[in-house]
């Protein structure tokens, strides 16, 4: 299913609407939690505070919208408030994961630049499709009528994508390279991502 077309399908059910909207919460906190432990202490700068401070905003934003559903669901993120949630935990720590083995292997990276560079191309990967998939779903809530509304985060995402190609470009002359390679390991789990949204509405709509 295209997306779309699964997320007019999301939020025409306010009880399926209220999970994705804790299932994008727990990710954008995800990735804020992961800025922030990837902070250094002494030479953190201001973009990257900034960013951390953005992404937990995010978290915030998305779990205050869950209010115009019209229920008071999905109070933590435990599993049944949430959309395909084994892959959603799953996504970001593999990203993660991919691009560390990457960098250890290519660049022989260890320590805080390891830390640093992964931070950079996690980072970029995840604001090259937070660009992508904010204003489809944006879209899609017009479309339908609904209060909810994602026009702030869309605006915070395009600046992260623009301050994270000025950061990849100070840290590599080859930065293109490494950046589509995070690229190709965030497309690949993403999809997987959406495979299992989309039986976890089979699975709703038949229980
Ligand atoms: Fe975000
Ligand atoms: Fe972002």
């Amino acid at each position: 299913m295209e997306l779309n077309k699964l997320l007019s399908y999301i939020i025409a059910d306010n009880e399926l609407h209220a999970k994705w909207l804790n299932t994008l919460s727990l990710m954008e906190n995800t990735g804020a939690r992961k800025i922030s432990a990837s902070e250094d202490p002494l030479t953190v700068t201001y973009i990257i505070l900034k960013h951390a401070a953005e992404e937990h905003r995010h978290a915030f934003y998305l779990k205050k919208q869950i209010e115009k559903t019209g229920e008071a669901y999905c109070p933590t993120y435990s599993a049944e408030y949430l959309l395909a949630p084994a892959h959603s935990r799953y996504y970001l720590n593999q990203l993660d994961v991919d691009v560390c083995k990457y960098l250890k292997k290519e660049l022989g990276l260890a320590g805080k630049e390891l830390r640093f560079a992964a931070y950079l191309l996690v980072t970029y990967a995840i604001e090259v499709r937070a660009d992508e998939l904010y204003p489809i779903y944006q879209d899609a809530l017009e479309n339908a009528g609904s209060r909810v509304n994602v026009k702030s985060i869309i605006l915070e995402e395009e600046g992260h994508l623009e301050e994270m190609l000025n950061q990849l470009k100070q840290f590599s002359p080859d930065w293109e390279l490494h950046a589509s390679k995070a690229v190709d390991f965030e497309s690949r789990l993403f999809s997987n991502w959406v495979g299992a949204l989309e039986e976890s509405l089979l699975f709703s709509v038949g229980s």
